[in-house]
């Protein structure tokens, strides 16, 4: 689109003959005999720009990031010099104007990928950090996804709803960020975790299909995957089940997928009960990339004489193994792979090498028989060169956890080339939450796939509730919904939550399942950790425009800020910097 600053943009400057004017960034600059070489950058690319500072005297001043308008006439760069890497390698512009439309402050990091700066100094100049051309790719990456997400929604013939922003608080696992009110000196708004409460009344509503591209606000600890605002994907249907979700799931990620990544997902995704989750690969978001699956080595060492794993399976336990293939098996190697399994949770780790004569060489070989050693490396599948490692607990979730993690550790690929999502489904109600009560595992709203079963047996009671996984992340979540007040009020029941507490906190949600509430079924997609897995980054940080860092701080504009001493006179709020909060 031409401007009075451009007629082109600098990736698009290919036709040799043509009179074109560009706008951009001095990318570069090379001084050779006289003539002065810029490789201008914009939004689309980048054009080399050749200068003869004879005639356009300003060129001489030109530095880096300095903001300029070039016209002149397109010609093929002399041989030798061309840049096959470049869509406009071939091509140079010969200026004959140049305006410097703004200088440029010394920078306090360069503006190239390659180099390796500091976060906080990339966070403070975020707007320089955005110049970097995988950041603005990043940037652009994530445009798209949400394009394409809002297409295939509304092709779908799902309504955007806004739901608020300011709300009250409402339970969902993290805590709250509050915004006092001035009105109502005392009373907090809450920032939403997530629209969950609002979606489900817009099914009370009628709204048969709702989607929204949410921000969301949880005030918990920083990790690469997690930021204290984040967005998601946000969807919820009436009339519907869990297999109406997972479909409409596959045809969005499908799509964004292809869009931003020129790949076709294949389809179905696989689907894993959380129990197979937990078994194979000891985690509830299982990376299938690689193998090394978790194998039941408990009928092998049934009746076993080596303490370590009979102790185990006398009390209920069991013994796991994975295959780790033709690691290194240095004594030191093993002894750090029994530390980490430690770290993990193990009581100890039992590693084996198969020898070239496949006789298994371990410090614990002289405590088995030779029947188990063979069922061993039958069940674990052990040809010469592999490492066995083995790990046994009372617990059968620490043995998990612990053979999960190791794989990880050793197999996990180092990038996102390939894609593998599936869904975990049939996930346990309720976590234990260590004092004797019960957590919900997905959130307080979603249905147990038998009511009465749950409330006599919270343990054991399996809900609808349902994730996708990408390459071992946790993409989204989401749950058939309870519609029943009455079962509702049980599942509350069992959470701990009394019924005045129920009813002080989202009594305002109960009253309006009472309406004739439909069946309803939804989900939520963390946009920022799939757009992540798509290009390829290790964390959100680099896909959020605006991040804060690991301690929850924006090194841009420093926030969180003090306020001034009237602002809170305003909301009748004292400050109590050494306030703990109450046991
Ligand atoms: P859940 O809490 O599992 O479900 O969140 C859904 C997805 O949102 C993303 N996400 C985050 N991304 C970045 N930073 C965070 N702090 C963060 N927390 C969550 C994850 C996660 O899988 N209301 C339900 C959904 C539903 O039941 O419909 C919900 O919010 O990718
Ligand atoms: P110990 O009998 O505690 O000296 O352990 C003997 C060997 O068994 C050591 O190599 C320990 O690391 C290992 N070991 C001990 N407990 C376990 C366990 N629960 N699972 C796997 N290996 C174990």
């Amino acid at each position: 689109m031409k401007t009075i600053y451009r007629t082109a943009h600098a990736a698009d400057v290919t036709s040799i003959g043509e009179t074109v004017a560009v706008a951009g960034w001095v990318q570069a600059r090379r001084d050779h005999g006289g003539v002065i070489f810029i490789d201008l950058r914009d939004s689309s690319g980048l054009l080399q720009v050749v200068l003869d500072p004879a005639v356009l005297g300003e060129a001489k001043d030109l530095r880096m990031e300095f903001c300029v308008m070039v016209s002149g006439e397109v010609r093929a760069r002399p041989e030798g010099t061309v840049n096959p890497n470049l869509a406009t390698g071939g091509v140079e512009l010969g200026a004959t104007a140049l305006t410097v439309l703004s200088t440029s402050a010394v920078l306090p990091f360069q503006i190239e990928d390659r180099v390796d700066v500091d976060e906080r100094a990339r966070l403070k100049y975020r707007y320089l950090d955005l110049r970097r051309p995988k950041m603005a790719a990043n940037l652009k990456a994530r445009s798209r996804a949400i394009a394409v997400m809002r297409r295939v929604m509304d092709d779908l013939g799902f309504l955007e709803v806004e739901t608020p922003t300011l709300i009250a608080s409402t339970p969902e696992g993290a805590r709250d960020l509050l915004v006092p009110s001035r009105h109502q000196k005392g009373s907090f708004y809450a920032l939403p975790q997530s629209p969950q409460l609002f979606k489900q009344l817009l099914m009370v509503a009628g709204v048969e299909r709702y989607y929204q591209v949410a921000k969301c606000y949880r005030d918990e600890d920083f990790r690469s995957d997690r930021q204290v605002e984040f967005a998601q994907l946000d969807f919820e249907g009436a009339f519907w089940d869990r297999d109406d979700v997972l479909e409409t799931l596959e045809e969005v990620t499908s799509a964004v997928t292809r869009e931003v990544r020129g790949v076709e997902l294949s389809r179905p995704f696989p689907r894993l009960t959380w129990q197979e989750a937990m078994d194979r690969f000891g985690s509830d978001k299982p990376d299938t990339r690689f193998g090394m699956e978790i194998v039941d080595l408990s009928e092998t060492f049934a009746g076993t004489g080596f303490r370590a794993f009979g102790a185990s399976l006398e009390e209920g336990g069991t013994v796991r193994g994975i295959n780790a293939g033709a690691i290194e098996s240095t004594r030191s190697r093993m002894d750090a792979l029994t530390e980490r399994a430690k770290e993990l949770g193990a009581k100890g780790l039992v590693w084996m090498v198969v020898e070239d004569d496949a006789t298994l060489r371990s410090p614990v070989a002289k405590f088995l028989s030779g029947d188990e050693m063979e069922g061993l490396k039958v069940a674990l599948g052990a040809t010469p060169g592999d490492v066995l490692l083995m790990a046994a607990d009372a617990e059968w979730r620490t043995v998990a956890g612990v053979l999960g993690g190791l794989r990880l550790d050793l197999g996990k690929p180092g990038s996102h080339d390939e894609l593998a999502p599936l869904f975990v489904i049939d996930f346990p109600t309720f976590e234990p939450t260590g004092d004797g009560g019960w957590a919900a595992s997905h959130h307080p709203f979603t249905a147990p796939v038998d009511v009465d079963q749950m409330a006599n047996d919270p343990a054991n009671s399996i809900s609808r509730a349902y994730d996708l996984v990408l390459n071992g992340s946790e993409l989204g979540s989401g749950s058939v919904r309870i519609f029943d007040p009455v079962a509702q009020a049980k599942v509350f029941e069992v959470l701990g939550i009394s019924k005045e507490q129920a009813e002080s906190r989202f009594g305002w949600f109960l009253e309006g399942l009472r309406y004739g509430t439909p069946p309803h079924a939804g989900f939520a997609i963390g946009i920022d950790r799939f757009v992540a897995i798509l290009q390829d980054e290790p964390n959100i940080r680099q896909i959020i425009p605006f991040p804060k860092t690991q301690t929850g701080s924006d090194p841009l504009t420093g926030s969180p800020t003090p306020v001034e001493e009237t602002q809170l006179a305003e909301l009748g709020i004292r400050v109590r910097p050494d306030a703990k909060p109450e046991a």
